[in-house]
């Protein structure tokens, strides 16, 4: 039955997603198709601006009004759905949606979008039976159903999203652990991250494997925590004693990461432990050379070292973009992955955009 077959897409596809712009068209789009519907809209509640808005107005651009005005306000309010079979005749009806779109609203069947705990997320609604003057009982019950499904599914993107943050939070700030006496500064680490998601994207990885290296990255000094202030920050040259001690920072980092479940933390772990090696096998602490480096660590080898170049430095100035990428030019094959510095270079408009939006304040 091609009902039966919607729904179940409408089930493997959901939850593949965790993101709410496509979660939204694709459950608007099985509706409309699912209750021989003209238009389908998908309105949420903003919770600081009290207002209902929706993204998914079939190439309306966003609409925004109270979460009191019209038929989704009343909806929203009261908790009950309404099927109506002439919107103009309905006192609530707001026009003014039909005068920007341009569109004629005949009937409406609403139901309000309520999460687990009982609280009202939205409104989901369908406008205009295509193939009869009204919507029926059954096409409410389906719609009725749909909304739990799409309440659910949404309030689950919601969720991740805000675990997503809280999570990127508590890396940036512990990956910035040591600066109150490194140098490095907190967008350092943030652009780290971010150049080395630009490499994974150019390599064709997916997503949420862009996502890890992103979060993973930053994390690649965390073993600096280990090192003595006095070398940490000196304003000079390291003396070679001293650049003995700074080496064991990749394995303090690698120390304090592995041993976690998360793939995050097994990536960073590698990360941080072969972030200095070199393609040649001349960097440290295990003189690893070409592919025995992680592809992640080559990658994040590349972003730092154009982002530590390109810095200023207590004990060096900034050097400039062409100098620096000269520089990784010069020295792929021996320090990088030749690979990696050719996808740095093809991209380096996507970085320098990057590198300005989190530029360092003096
Ligand atoms: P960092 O500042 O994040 O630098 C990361 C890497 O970028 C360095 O790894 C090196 O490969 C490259 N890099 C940074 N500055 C320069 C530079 O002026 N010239 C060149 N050619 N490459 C540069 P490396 O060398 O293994 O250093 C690891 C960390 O040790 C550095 O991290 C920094 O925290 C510290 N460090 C290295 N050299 C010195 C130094 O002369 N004085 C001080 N105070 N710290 C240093
Ligand atoms: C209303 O909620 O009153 C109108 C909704 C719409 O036209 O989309
Ligand atoms: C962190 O080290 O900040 C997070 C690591 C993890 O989530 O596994
Ligand atoms: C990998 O390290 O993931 C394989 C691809 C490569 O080494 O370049
Ligand atoms: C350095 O470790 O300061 C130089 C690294 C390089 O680019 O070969
Ligand atoms: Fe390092
Ligand atoms: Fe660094």
């Amino acid at each position: 039955m091609e009902k039966l077959r919607l729904l179940l897409k409408i089930s493997s596809e959901m939850t593949k997603d965790r993101d709410i712009r496509k979660i939204l068209t694709k459950l608007t789009s099985i509706t409309k198709q699912l209750l021989e519907a003209d238009r389908c809209s998908i309105f949420l509640n903003d919770e600081k601006t009290q207002e209902l808005w929706t993204i998914v107005a079939d190439g309306v651009k966003e609409i925004r009004f109270p979460n009191d005005k019209g038929i989704a306000g009343e909806v929203f309010q009261t908790k009950w759905s309404l099927n109506i079979k002439n919107a103009y005749d309905y006192p609530k009806f707001n026009k003014e949606i039909d005068k920007k779109t341009g569109y004629y609203t005949k009937n409406i069947l609403a139901v309000p979008l309520v999460n687990h705990l009982g609280d009202t997320i939205g409104v989901f609604q369908v406008i205009n039976k295509l193939t009869a003057d009204t919507f029926t009982k059954s096409d409410f019950e389906l719609l009725d159903h749909l909304a739990m499904y799409a309440a659910s599914n949404i309030e689950n993107v919601i969720l991740y999203e805000k675990l997503r943050k809280a999570q990127e939070d508590v890396i940036y700030k512990l990956s910035h652990a040591t600066a109150y006496k490194d140098p490095e500064t907190k967008n350092h680490i943030i652009r780290v991250g971010l150049y080395s998601a630009v490499i994974a994207k150019a390599l064709g990885w997916r997503d949420d494997k862009v996502e890890l290296i992103k979060l993973a990255a930053p994390m690649h000094d965390i073993g600096k925590v280990g090192i003595p202030d006095k070398i940490l920050n000196k304003p000079d040259k390291l003396t070679d004693d001293e650049f003995e001690i700074m080496k064991k920072h990749t394995e303090y980092g690698y120390d304090i990461l592995h041993g976690g479940d998360s793939e995050l933390s097994k990536l960073a772990a590698i990360i941080s432990l072969e972030h200095h090696e070199k393609w040649d096998g001349s960097g440290y602490p295990n003189h690893k050379k070409a592919k025995e480096i992680s592809l992640e660590a080559r990658i994040t080898t590349v972003s730092d070292v154009f982002d530590a170049l390109t810095s200023e430095r207590p004990y060096k100035k900034a050097w400039s973009i062409e100098d620096t990428m000269k520089e990784l030019q010069r020295t792929a094959g021996s320090h990088f992955d030749p690979e990696i510095v050719k996808l740095f270079e093809r991209n380096i408009d996507k970085i320098l955009e990057i590198k300005k939006e989190y530029y360092d304040e003096h």
